[in-house]
């Protein structure tokens, strides 16, 4: 699907919380994303849909939230809302954000997911992440996690 990317504003927070929520367990908290937004190493963007011809942007169907941590980033959350899954939203959000960072000459982007998260590690893989490293049991449900990196090709 087409989608128009941009950068997160405090207006688009009911609708973020709304994907959050049906996205994880637990979600963030709204102060969690108000948190990131007033934050200034953070980077949030979100997606709308655009249909064809249409002048204007429709309703959000995802978000990222990266940190900007000098030659480091860390993508801290991305989802795209349940009705428009596997549409390219998704994607579409992890490589507007990799670019940037390739941009800036970040070396490192690293993040964390779960280890039976199949659709995130697929997105996550066919884009440059290599597994890094487990957190045995580290969720609360006793779930490993990985982490994963995608060192910059310019990175020397
Ligand atoms: C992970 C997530 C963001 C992917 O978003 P999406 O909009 O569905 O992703 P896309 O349509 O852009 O898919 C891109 C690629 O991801 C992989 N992928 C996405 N969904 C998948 C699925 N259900 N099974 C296997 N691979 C999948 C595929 O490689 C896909 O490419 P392809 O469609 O050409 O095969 C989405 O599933 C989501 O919001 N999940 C809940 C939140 C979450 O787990 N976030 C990640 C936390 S670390």
């Amino acid at each position: 699907m087409r989608v128009v990317l941009g950068p997160m504003s405090a207006r688009d927070l009911d609708e973020v919380e709304r994907i959050a929520g049906v996205s994880f367990a637990p979600p963030w908290t709204r102060a969690a994303f108000e948190g990131e937004l007033g934050s200034p190493i953070a980077r949030c963007s979100v997606a709308r849909s655009a249909a064809e011809g249409e002048s204007g942007e429709g309703p959000l169907v995802g978000f990222a939230v990266a940190r900007l941590l000098g030659p480091e980033a860390e993508l801290l959350s991305i989802a795209s809302a349940p009705s428009v899954r596997r549409l390219g939203v998704g994607r579409a959000l992890l490589v507007e954000l990799l670019d940037d960072l390739d941009g800036r000459a970040v070396e490192a982007c690293f993040l964390e997911v779960r280890a039976g998260n199949a659709p995130a590690l697929a997105l996550y893989e066919s884009h440059g992440f290599a597994r890094l490293d487990v957190r045995r049991a580290y969720y609360e449900d006793g779930e490993d996690a990985l982490i994963l990196v995608r060192r910059s090709t310019s990175a020397t």
